[in-house]
């Protein structure tokens, strides 16, 4: 493995296990990201190094806005590795594009990639998202309206290529919501 990747690893599931937050969403979307870069001919560095820090500052406990911070997050990490300059760019420029922020949509294959895989995986975590929501106090039907509500915003943001992988469950997670 490329020493930048393994790094970044590392800082991510240290981070992890430190705060107590569940690393298999961001192990979902490695996962994702590294088989859509394969399947697109994209390059697969950018997109997994993407993947490890793309949530970095949920993390660390931010909400709103976690896109923008993680990207500066990623930026200082990645120059403290001496990674090149011109990569950590595209890395970062993946980060700041994959919330469906409508200021920071993805153009490139790399970001459309990494939003994607995020969409993707959280079709992977049904049952923690549901938990998710109903452990914040929400009713069962006000649950049930966040998670048709998550349900569309991944769905859409996905390339349509991700799209096709995700139809049945988007459509199974209808048939039972609704
Ligand atoms: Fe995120
Ligand atoms: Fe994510």
């Amino acid at each position: 493995m490329n020493k930048t990747i393994s790094d970044v690893k590392k800082i991510i599931l240290e981070l992890s296990e430190s705060r107590g937050v569940k690393k298999g969403h961001i192990i979902n979307v490695v996962k994702y990201s590294l088989f859509l870069a394969k399947k697109l001919k994209a390059d697969r560095e950018i997109c997994e190094i993407a993947a490890w820090l793309h949530d970095i500052d949920k993390l660390k406990g931010g909400k709103e806005g976690h896109h923008i911070r993680g990207a500066k997050d990623a930026e200082e990490i990645l120059t403290k590795l001496k990674y090149p300059k011109d990569k950590i760019k595209k890395v970062c420029y993946c980060i700041l594009t994959h919330s469906s922020d409508k200021n920071y949509l993805p153009k490139t294959l790399e970001a459309k990639i990494v939003a994607s895989a995020d969409a993707l995986a959280h079709f992977d975590d049904f049952l923690e998202i549901v938990y998710f929501y109903y452990n914040r106090g929400l009713t069962i039907d006000e649950t049930r309206d966040r998670i048709l509500k998550k349900a569309d915003k991944s769905f859409n943001k996905m390339m349509p290529y991700a799209k096709k992988l995700a139809k049945k469950r988007y459509d199974a997670i209808k048939i039972l919501l609704k």
